[in-house]
């Protein structure tokens, strides 16, 4: 017998997301669903996942056990949420009226504004609001379903100020009960002081930011944003090489606005992911679909930037890519912090059936973060994050629009979110 002290009964639906992971093709259209299914739970692991009468075999309450009566509802892996840029100030909502008015974001950025006025109103800040703008964003993205995020700095540019927002995120995440993966993504923009001198910024975060970000152990990820006018390939390839040598595993934004070659020199370096891909080319494709590398898509970006073109998600999963899909969650491209919503726009707008986007926010996401072998999927021996939905059929997660029918939330096996609250 194994013990329990946590014990979720008789969930209408319960799709575990088991499988080798990562996935693709054919196993991305497995959602391991069980039917009026049993969950139990240990010092916040899962010990146990199926039918009542095996549940009555194998396992023993705790005299103590939290009892969930999920009749009625449908469980699934908490979402992970592996591409946000969380510890920003300020808000671009100008830029968004500009916007609708019929400028592009690349022209905005181009007279100055975008990223660069993000970064003045983060430099700006203090590390304490940054961390309550984290805390009570993390509650949103929370109540929306993400139980693990991954999180980027990229709005300081300079060494306080990108070294202030990793901290921020280290504190944030003692305080909250969500997963936070940080990401050192000094190579976001090219701040102002150094609009003509790009080299000697690039040597500048390998000098003296690259180090001190490995020295206070700040983050675990590196990423740049590999783009024309940005960070050429052979920047990207140069920072990739010194994040490597500074401990952090990498990920790139690729191919987001123009067809650069960012996926191709993801899958050629390693890097755990290539994100956006709006414009990837037929040979990126390729090289993505032979490789471990990541195709994160981020379908929030075409909605929110009101794109035609938007990532070729059909294609890559056709030819074998490990496709996961993220928020992007930004003040510019994706002001975005529901997960739920972006399971919908992966079906709306990419065409992905239900249950690859569900395998795409869940299972995929969690390799796309080398998360998965604790979360993703609920099997045993991995953490309890677990949703239970008020819906008649886990397709409801998705046909449904507009609600959100998430009443619990199972965090390391606490409950977080009752009846829709915040615990
Ligand atoms: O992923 N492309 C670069 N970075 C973000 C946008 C950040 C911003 O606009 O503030 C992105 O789209
Ligand atoms: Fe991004």
């Amino acid at each position: 017998m194994t013990s329990a002290d946590l014990v979720v009964a008789n969930c209408r639906q319960l799709l575990t997301l088991a499988g080798p992971i990562p996935k693709r093709k054919q196993s991305l259209t497995d959602v391991g669903l069980l039917e009026k299914a049993w969950l139990a739970s240990c010092r916040g692991r899962i010990v146990f996942t199926g039918q009542e009468k095996d549940f009555k075999a194998r396992v023993r309450a705790e005299k103590n056990a939290v009892h969930i009566d999920a009749r009625g509802l449908v469980g699934l892996p908490g979402f992970v949420d592996s591409h946000t840029h969380l510890p920003f100030a300020g808000s671009r909502v100008n830029e968004f009226r500009l916007r609708l008015k019929g400028y592009t974001y690349e022209e905005l950025a181009k007279k100055g504004m975008g990223i660069q006025t993000t970064v003045k109103a983060t430099r700006r800040a203090t590390k304490s609001e940054l961390v309550r703008l984290c805390l009570s964003r993390l509650d949103t993205m929370l109540q929306n379903g993400a139980t693990t995020i991954e999180a980027k700095s990229g709005y300081g540019l300079n060494l306080k100020d990108e070294i202030k927002q990793l901290e921020a995120l280290r504190e944030a995440s003692r305080k909250h009960p969500v997963d936070i993966v940080p990401t050192f993504m000094g190579a976001h923009e090219i701040p102002k002081e150094y609009r003509s001198r790009k080299s000697a910024y690039v040597n500048f975060l390998l000098r003296r930011v690259l180090p001190e970000v490995k020295r206070k152990k700040l983050a675990e990820f590196f990423d740049v944003f590999c783009e024309e006018g940005i960070f050429s390939l052979e920047d990207t390839r140069r920072l990739a090489d010194g994040a490597k040598w500074a401990g952090l595993k990498v990920r790139i934004h690729a191919d987001e606005f123009t067809p650069l070659g960012g996926a191709e020199l993801a899958s050629e370096i390693g890097a755990l992911s290539a994100d956006h891909l709006i414009n990837i080319t037929p040979e990126g494709i390729r090289k993505l679909a032979r490789s471990d590398t990541v195709a994160t898509l981020l379908p929030g970006v075409s909605f929110f930037l009101m794109l035609d073109k938007k990532a070729p998600a059909r294609q890559l999963i056709e030819e074998g890519a490990i496709v996961s899909l993220a928020s992007d969650f930004n003040p510019g491209s994706s002001m975005v912090s529901s997960m739920l919503f972006v399971l919908q726009l992966g079906v709306f707008l990419l065409r992905l059936t239900i249950e690859e986007a569900i395998n795409a926010v869940t299972a995929n996401a969690a390799f796309a973060l080398g998360r998965h072998k604790e979360v993703g999927s609920l099997e045993p021996g991995k953490k309890t994050d677990l949703l239970l939905c008020e819906l008649p059929d886990y397709a409801s997660l998705v046909y449904h629009l507009g609600i959100n029918p998430i009443r619990y939330i199972i965090k390391n096996g606490r409950v977080v979110v009752k009846d829709g609250r915040r615990l």
